[in-house]
């Protein structure tokens, strides 16, 4: 899994050679035949750690393609009898391309004449076989039972289709797409960077090691990154951990807080920091203990 989580930033900048054109500043998919112009609306199904990226995804589409976005959790999208939009798209998130789940939800929306695009690792898989709209990351085998380079794969990917989305249907400007290139041809760079915190994040990991919860609260697309930090603990670490919009703990939560339970805060600079700061004052206000995720600025 360490490896894994090392090999992030050459197999994030692997993905993206196939979604961006640095030359001319352009997002482009890899396979292409359709336009989103007219999608009206596009339904995301995953399972776990693929589910997250696909949630984050959903902040991303709304803000950026001002597309109508459902999701769920494949194992419930399943059995729930959703309602599928004509000419709709639904959207399909996994690592392996096998997940029995998704694979199932999958076969049912093509079956309601869902158009089927694929975020998929493995490129011999079910789902990517059955893709209309095959989307491929290319993460290389991932063995670690914890999924790590595949989601920020997966991220990668998600980024780009949403700005290809955005620009199909005319909501983002050139200017837009070439600041969105900009970022995403430095997010190697910047997860290099991010790794080589790895010594500090080792010293402070026995503040985590001796809690038995943890709380993880994000804004925004930080709120499914919350979620997803609470999975990577419990799968790995066998400690309790819940992620959280960090606006709805003064909802209930915020009773759990005391000295005993660490809370994981992720705010990057941006608009979204100041209200997730003050979230945090009323964590340490009872005495939790703190480690916050952010960026330099
Ligand atoms: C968590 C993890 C799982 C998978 C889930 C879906 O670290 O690995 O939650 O994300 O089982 O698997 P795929 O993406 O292969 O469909």
């Amino acid at each position: 899994m360490q490896k894994e989580i090392f090999e992030q930033p050459i197999v994030v900048a692997q993905t993206l050679k196939s979604y961006l054109r640095p030359l001319e500043q352009k997002v482009a998919l890899p396979q292409m035949d359709f336009s989103f112009a007219d999608v009206p609306r596009i339904t995301i199904v995953a399972c776990g750690t693929s589910f997250y990226a696909g949630m984050v995804a959903k902040y991303w589409l709304e803000q950026f393609a001002r597309v109508p976005v459902e999701l769920d959790i494949a194992s419930e999208f399943r059995y729930r009898q959703p309602v599928l939009e004509k000419g709709g798209m639904a959207l399909f998130i996994s690592q392996s391309g096998e997940t029995a789940d998704t694979l199932a939800a999958l076969r049912h929306a093509r079956a309601e004449g869902q158009k089927v695009a694929v975020v998929v690792n493995v490129p011999t898989s079910s789902m990517a076989r059955e893709a209309d709209l095959l989307l491929p990351t290319h993460a290389g085998p991932e063995i670690g039972v914890a999924s790590t380079k595949a989601f920020t794969c997966q991220l990668a990917v998600l980024a780009a289709l949403a700005a290809k989305v955005a620009r199909d249907k005319g909501v983002m400007s050139e200017a837009e797409e070439r600041e969105i290139v900009e970022h995403l041809t430095e997010a190697p760079a910047a997860m290099n960077a991010a790794l080589a915190h790895d010594e500090e994040i080792e010293a402070m990991a026995p503040v985590i090691a001796a809690a038995r919860d943890v709380l993880y609260l994000g804004r925004g697309p930080d709120y499914p990154m919350a979620m997803e930090g609470a999975l990577k603990l419990k799968e790995i670490s066998y400690i309790h951990a819940e992620g959280y919009a960090a606006g709805e703990m003064k909802h209930g939560p915020i009773a759990l807080i005391d000295k005993d339970v660490p809370v994981i805060v992720i705010a990057p600079s941006g608009p979204l920091f100041d209200k997730t700061v003050s979230n945090m004052q009323e964590v340490q206000a009872r005495g939790g203990k703190v480690v916050l995720i952010s960026d330099a600025e």
